[in-house]
């Protein structure tokens, strides 16, 4: 873990509840017999007293008390409905899946190698927790009344119904449906309008009475997406920005006619129709003071916060406890002799099921307060948590989770490697879900959708198996654990006859990088009529690597070093031997350098005299290092904090240079994944946007004037014209007017401006074709017009001008016209999904999309890079490049897919590249490329090497 954040060393405060706790529960009882009594007492004495009318129609109705008996009679009946534990839903003994439309033929899938999601019978469950039992099995399953109803080996097409159609899965992957746990599709459609958002109502900051099935558009073109990731159900929750959220719906994503349903409605939706349980969001922390601490209400703290929750609860407890006495007393006296109708509130009626056990839980908490608090509030309210999310602080305190009410402990949903976004989030690990499964905890992946596209959940778990989760718990974080957390265990999760039948074929292992559906089935309706198929080789099951659950987590710094076994060189290098040699290679080095590649017969006798530390490694891979270009690293630590960032500069000019901020959590992670090298702009108007001069610097330095530490003083010239552009010009075409005017403003001068920090003096030298302008835009029209200006100002320097795009989701519109124009492109994200308007037109990859972005962009010939979209990518950049070289049918080596997060950054901008000749490197053991791959040394050009 990483001390550097100053955490206290966490205590074990784990025991009794306290004395005044207890108390205030024997003291409810105590009131609870008194009102019974006293009811008994009044239904005794009125009984006496009332003489027994042969009953008229009036008093038939009504009781002495004037109270509807009808009524009453149906309050009595909503008690036995108040009272009723709700259990799962039954999985084996069903005939048909209560989701099942009539006229689907059955489907028989052959040839499949199917992870069942549980080991083989008779292991141990000690045993299953480490992974022993489960394995892939060649079989066929059949699908039939929307349930999985047989897998076995070679079923017989004699056996299955005539009309069965069938599915050759040439023995490739086939996993149940995903489970996404945490999202917010259809209630937050994308791409974002303000027409379309409804996931917070934030009129209030108790509102569980609110319904996310209310806000859910099933239209939502994002939920086809998200099942082309396989993701075949998902728990639609309400936002964080208040204390309760409100209600929370499981659906799956099989949506109207096409997706083989009724009718398009989110009733329609519901994976479980009908509705054993109830589902509701809370939410702890920064979000609720955020947004409520603003206004006169509050709260403002986490106190304030903790108060509403009690204060919430306690109003819906007393409701219960109304509500029980009034059905006690009914059902001793009859309801003829109650002087009141049932209490019922509608407002608390969620809460209270809540309280009655009814509603599983799902509360958003960061931090160690956070979670204290609210399981001392699960245990004086009485009720259970199924599962913290953006639980990033759990791993800290196993003890405090496994004291929450119930004894059960909640589970623990979580990005792989998500965080430093605000204070809440900036004490995390990418080891959370290894240390918890560890603990005996559950760790879930989530995606929490819009937040990272659900479509890739999966990508969430595979990077916990990267990150030491054992392969079966990473697979299980999607599937079988999530159900079980949502009550559908018998149900969703596994590929068993009984369950529904929610299947992949998947064109790779799962938890391989750029995995991808062949088909994907719903209640056993195949949900692509025409999917398109990725080239990928023949399926290579991964061998889980129990070593990837070591972990070294800061580095022995060495000079001299020799690593044996490295099969892979992705880099040239002067020092490497010419007489050929036998494979793998031996790389030496001395003084942090590389001194040699081959088989050095004389370093290596040097090195053995002098004892230099020799490392074998297993398929080991040498690389330039990474690039990390386009994001805050180095200019900020916590991206919501004044305090902790360069800021936002709206229209002040400024160079990155001047607000470097070094020696961050963010750099010192980023380094150890082979990030050495960054390049910054400063923030025009929140994340992802850039204005400015950008800083190329090493990301190991202390400081900038640390020498060597900056390596481009003004790397490029930033502007940017998506959509925040509108915060401070009038109208897009006035920024693009304004941004054309500067330009030719500047090609009208006769000589460099004398300020050379100016902005002016960076625009001369754009048009002098000397410094990179680089644009950050989504959408094709405005790269259209941007490609227009280009020309109009070459026309009159007739000097080209160095232009690229930052963002692109829509560049793939124009890719020739930008190769045409040598204009490269840093797509960041990867993988635009739509977020916002200007990014509509996003290709999102097969199943639904012949290719990405990047796939046309490199096929038209554009020079392409992967940008930092988000600080925290930089713990996976190289696994984006795998996902190019992956699912790129094989246009790129992996030298030139590696060269996406490093190499074309400097082409790109007309850098010189700080390169593995000045001891920028990486030894890998693993191609980086592939997720067990782990870095092995990180050579940054400062000297000592980081050896883990
Ligand atoms: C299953 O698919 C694999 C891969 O295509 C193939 O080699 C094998 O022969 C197939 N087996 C059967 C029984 O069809
Ligand atoms: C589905 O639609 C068909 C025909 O429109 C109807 O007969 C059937 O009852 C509907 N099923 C459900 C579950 O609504
Ligand atoms: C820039 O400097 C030159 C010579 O040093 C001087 O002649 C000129 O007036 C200066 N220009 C401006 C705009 O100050
Ligand atoms: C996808 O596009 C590539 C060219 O980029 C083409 O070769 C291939 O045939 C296309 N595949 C499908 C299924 O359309």
């Amino acid at each position: 873990m990483d001390r550097k954040d100053g955490l206290p060393a966490y205590t074990d405060v784990a025991g009794h509840p306290p004395a005044w706790r207890q108390g205030r529960v024997r003291r409810s009882r105590v009131l609870r017999f008194a009102v019974l009594a006293c009811l008994a007492f009044i239904a005794f004495a009125q009984w006496k007293q009332i003489s027994v009318p042969k009953p008229t129609l009036s008093t038939a109705q009504t009781t002495v008390h004037g109270l509807s008996v009808k009524r009453l009679e149906d309050d009595l009946a909503i008690c036995a409905k108040l009272r009723s534990r709700p259990t799962n839903p039954i999985g084996l003994g069903r005939d048909r899946n209560a989701r099942y439309l009539d006229g689907h033929a059955p489907t028989l899938i052959k040839n499949a190698s199917v992870w069942v999601g549980e080991p083989v019978e008779g292991t141990s469950a000690e045993d299953a927790r480490k992974g022993k039992g489960y394995s892939w099995i060649p079989a066929d399953v059949y699908l039939e009344y929307g349930l999985i109803k047989r897998v076995e080996s070679a079923i017989a097409m004699s056996s299955v119904s005539a009309d069965t159609l069938t599915f050759d899965a040439k023995g490739r992957p086939l996993t149940t449906g995903i489970i996404d746990m945490h999202s917010h599709a259809g209630a937050n459609s994308l791409p974002d309008l303000f027409g379309w958002e409804d996931t917070n109502e934030v009129s209030g900051d108790i509102t569980p009475y609110v319904r996310s099935i209310d806000g859910i558009q099933p239209g939502d073109h994002q939920l086809q997406v998200i099942k082309s990731g396989g993701v075949t159900t998902s728990l639609i929750l309400p936002g964080s920005a208040n204390n309760m959220g409100g209600e929370a719906y499981v659906i799956k994503h099989a949506i109207g006619k096409p997706d083989g349903r009724n009718e398009t409605s989110a009733a329609d939706m519901l994976a479980d129709p009908d509705r054993n349980w109830r589902f509701m969001k809370m939410a702890c922390g920064e979000n609720p003071k955020r947004v409520y601490g603003r206004f006169e209400h509050g709260p403002s703290s986490r106190m304030g916060e903790s108060w509403e929750f009690r204060h919430a609860f306690e109003t819906a407890a007393s409701l219960v406890r109304r509500q029980d006495d009034w059905c006690d007393a009914a059902a001793a006296f009859g309801v003829q002799n109650v002087k009141e109708y049932l209490p019922q509130e509608l407002k608390w009626e969620s809460l209270s099921a809540l309280l009655r056990g009814q509603v599983h839980l799902n509360t958003h908490c960061y931090t160690i307060p956070d979670l204290e608090a609210f399981v001392d509030h699960t245990n004086e309210f009485k009720f259970i948590v199924r599962a913290f999310h953006h639980a990033h602080q759990t791993y800290l305190v196993p003890e405090i989770l496994k004291r929450a009410y119930g004894g059960d402990p909640p589970a623990s949903a979580l990005f792989a490697d998500n965080m430093w976004y605000k204070a809440e989030a900036y004490i995390a690990s990418e080891y959370a879900g290894k240390i918890l499964y560890d603990n005996g905890l559950t760790p879930i992946y989530v995606s929490d959708n819009p937040v990272l596209n659900a479509q890739h959940v999966l990508f969430e778990a595979a990077k916990g198996y990267r990150y030491g989760l054992p392969y079966h718990a990473a697979l299980a974080s999607v599937t079988t654990a999530p159900a079980e957390r949502l009550g559908f265990a018998e149900r969703l999760g596994k590929v068993k006859p009984g369950f529904d039948a929610d299947v992949v074929v998947w064109d790779s292992d799962p938890l391989s990088v750029g995995a991808t559906p062949v088909q994907v089935w719903i209640d056993g309706t195949a949900q692509f009529e025409d999917p398109v198929e990725l080239q990928k080789p023949a399926v290579e099951f991964i061998v889980p690597d129990e070593s990837l659950a070591t972990i070294v987590e800061e580095p022995t710094l060495m000079d001299n070093v020799i690593f044996t076994g490295v099969s892979t060189l992705l880099v040239a290098h002067s020092k490497q031997e010419s007489s050929p040699h036998d494979k793998p290679y031996n790389v030496v080095l001395s003084g942090g350098k590389i001194t040699c590649i081959g088989l050095c017969t004389a370093e290596l006798q040097v090195a053995s005299a002098a004892k230099t530390p020799v490392i074998g490694l297993k398929n080991g891979y040498l690389s330039e290092s990474i690039t990390a270009f386009g994001a805050t690293v180095g200019l900020n630590a916590i991206d919501y904090e004044t305090s902790g960032d360069n800021g936002d500069d709206g229209e002040v000019f400024s160079r990155g240079e001047d607000g470097l901020q070094l020696d961050s959590k963010k750099l010192h992670i980023g380094y150890r994944y082979g990030v050495t090298k960054a390049i910054s702009a400063p923030k025009f108007n929140g994340g992802g946007t850039h204005h400015g001069t950008s800083v190329g610097f090493l990301t190991g330095s202390t400081t900038q004037i640390e020498k060597g530490a900056v390596f481009a003083s003004d790397a490029a010239l930033h502007y940017t014209l998506d959509l925040s552009a509108r915060a401070t010009e009038t109208t897009f075409s006035a920024a693009i007017g304004h941004l054309r005017r500067k330009l030719l403003d500047a090609a009208a001068l006769s000589q460099a401006p004398n300020d050379t920090y100016s902005e002016t003096s960076f625009l001369y030298k754009v048009v002098q074709g000397t410094l990179a302008l680089v644009i950050t835009v989504h959408s094709a029209d405005t790269i259209a017009a941007l490609l227009k200006v280009k020309a109009a100002v070459e026309d009159k320097t007739g000097t080209p001008i160095r232009l690229a795009i930052i963002g692109g989701a829509e560049s793939w519109i124009v890719a020739d016209e930008l190769a045409a124009a040598n204009v490269g492109v840093v797509l960041a994200p990867l993988q635009s999904y739509s977020m916002s308007w200007d990014q509509l037109r996003s290709l999102t990859g097969a199943p639904l999309t012949n290719g990405t972005a990047i796939d046309k962009l490199l096929d038209a010939g554009v020079i392409t890079a992967i940008g930092l979209q988000e600080d925290h990518v930089v713990h996976h950049l190289a696994l984006l490049a795998g996902t190019v070289y992956k699912n790129g049918g094989g246009k790129l080596s992996e030298k030139r897919a590696f060269d996406l997060v490093s190499t074309n950054v400097y082409m790109l901008l007309g850098l010189k590249e700080p390169n593995v000749e000045e001891g920028h490197f990486l030894v890998y053991e693993g191609s980086p490329l592939e997720i067990g791959s782990r870095v092995k040394a990180v050579g940054g050009g400062r000297g000592s090497v980081s050896v883990f």
